[in-house]
């Protein structure tokens, strides 16, 4: 197969062409479900390779890339995503952290574990270099969001710092650490030493600069806005938390002035985000992602990095997580945020008016207010990773209420969308308002069943965008559908394997449910 990139422009041309690649898939039944659920294992398994095909030493073996370096995309004009980019690695390679646990750390036909020590590696060197953010003597350069794919700095202008980065670092690299000890396994490649030796070299600093900056302004994870933001504090927050985790665990030795540090930082940030920021007021349901821009009269505050946000900050399996950590995905104000998107961006872009008379989920994309196309500045497009998180999170929701296994509290907002995919007669409030169904209830199979339906809706859309080969780019044409922006991204392809990886876990748990 040929991955050179195709020129920008050429996606038109590229779905209809006749020499499109015949490895890809195409539905066999005449049953639409059928057809989908093949799709969907056919996709699963696309994405994920294609989001090697991205990693330098791995899928891209040149010496333009360094390795373990992720690529943005391999578009190197209209637009140039020809970089690393500190956010999306990390989130990239996060999947790969989860595809090994769910494997067992048993990669099979991957080489995942070289892929992320190396991406480990990288990390170190990408850290110590002094760039337009900052020094590293002084760990300000650890706020550069981007770099050129050989590992060397990128000098032009930029929205810089991003703080994001260091705190999606921390996750990825100490969800691997905690992989490696939960299957009772050591670090691989020698330049790497030992788990300690990543926690005292890499993992640390990225700390130490969440602990010195989380106040302060950085530029949000869309690279436009100066400020403070949801994304990027409750990414830090789940940082920190990851952070003492690893102190209290068994295989990291730390000095107890660095815990209080940690602890003293996390409990400052967690009151900050609740109650100070903004980051929900009490006249709006859906949390505000920036909220100096709704201060200003400039943005209505609504934005899928809120959703992204609640998504990477919690696990859905820690209960620990949902007290500690704010926004869990549970939460009125996440689900208020997808409906309010959700009936922004219908009326909003052309392409979703088919959907105006039916329930169903929609093409998103980042935020009302955007202009960016992809290439410049006019108008914005649904994303592939906004319409991906959207089915993420509505799995994990129901994920959540399978896994508490017990009467399930709905929000307001949860109701009414319940009540308009399916017509359920005991949903009642109880004597607080609130609204539960007894769990394993003829009504609760029916209510969790319609929310499924109600994600596979948007990953159904997603369906409608890629080519036939599945490839994606980073945006879908508003008016035409046809995708635009940078091709073969490798965040969207993460975002959709996220959300597949979540369809199948919450599929499985429902089965276990219902056949015990
Ligand atoms: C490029 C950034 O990556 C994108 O997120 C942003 O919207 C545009 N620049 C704004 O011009
Ligand atoms: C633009 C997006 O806004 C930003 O979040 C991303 O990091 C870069 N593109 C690279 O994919």
């Amino acid at each position: 197969m040929d991955y050179s990139p195709l020129q920008a422009g050429a996606w038109l041309k590229w779905k209809f062409s006749s020499d499109q690649p015949k490895c890809g898939f195409k539905p066999v039944s005449d049953d639409p479900q059928a057809d989908f659920d093949l799709w969907i294992s056919y996709q699963t398994k696309f994405s994920f390779e294609s989001i090697l095909k991205n990693i330098g030493g791995v899928g891209l073996k040149s010496d333009e890339v360094a390795v373990g370096a992720v690529i943005a995309s391999p578009s190197r004009a209209k637009p140039d995503y020809f970089y690393q980019w500190v956010r999306d690695a990390a989130i990239t390679i996060q999947s790969l952290v989860e595809y090994l646990d769910d494997h067992q750390f048993n990669q099979g036909q991957y080489e995942l574990v070289s892929a992320i020590e190396s991406y480990i590696l990288n990390s170190h060197k990408l850290q110590r270099l002094d760039n337009l953010s900052g020094s590293w003597e002084s760990l300000d350069g650890l706020g550069e969001p981007k770099f050129l794919t050989n590992s060397t700095q990128f000098n032009e202008h930029w929205g810089r710092p991003q703080r994001d980065g260091p705190a999606l670092r921390v996750i990825t690299i100490s969800d691997y650490l905690k992989i490696l000890e939960k299957y009772d396994q050591a670090i691989s490649l020698p330049d790497l030493k030992s788990t300690q030796w990543v926690y005292d070299n890499i993992i640390k600093y990225d700390l130490m600069y969440i602990i010195t900056s989380w106040y302060k302004n950085g530029f949000d994870l869309w690279e436009e806005i100066d400020s403070i933001h949801l994304f990027t504090a409750l990414t830090q927050l789940k940082a920190l938390k990851n952070g003492i985790n690893l102190v209290n665990s068994l295989v990291i030795e730390e000095d107890l002035d660095f815990q209080t540090k940690l602890k003293e930082a996390f409990q400052a940030l967690r009151l900050f985000i609740l109650f100070s920021s903004g980051f929900k007021i009490e006249e709006i349901p859906y949390l505000i992602e920036t909220p100096s821009l709704l201060v200003q009269g400039k943005r209505s505050g609504l934005d899928i990095a809120s959703i992204l946000g609640s998504l990477r900050a919690h696990d859905v399996t820690s209960v620990d997580d949902s007290v500690e950590i704010p926004f869990p995905v549970n939460d009125s104000s996440v689900f208020s945020t997808l409906i309010a998107l959700v009936n922004d961006m219908k009326y909003r872009y052309p392409l979703n008016h088919k959907y105006l008379k039916t329930v169903s989920g929609v093409a998103l994309g980042r935020y009302p207010e955007d202009i960016y196309d992809g290439l410049g500045t006019s108008e914005g497009n649904p994303w592939f990773i906004a319409t991906a998180t959207a089915g993420e999170l509505v799995y994990k929701i129901v994920y959540q209420i399978y896994s508490i296994s017990g009467n399930y509290h709905f929000t307001n907002d949860q109701v009414s969308l319940i009540n308009e995919l399916s017509r359920i007669e005991d949903l009642t409030q109880n004597d607080h308002g609130v609204f539960v169904v007894e769990f394993g209830t003829e009504s609760f199979n029916l209510i969790t069943d319609s929310l499924l339906k109600y994600a596979d809706s948007f990953i159904d859309i997603i369906r409608g965008h890629i080519d036939d080969e599945g490839r994606m780019s980073e945006q879908f044409d508003k008016y035409s559908g046809f995708m635009t922006g940078a091709e073969d991204l490798t965040w969207s392809y993460g975002s959709l394997w996220s959300a597949l990886r979540w369809r199948e876990k919450v599929s499985k748990l429902i089965n276990t449910n219902r056949t015990s």
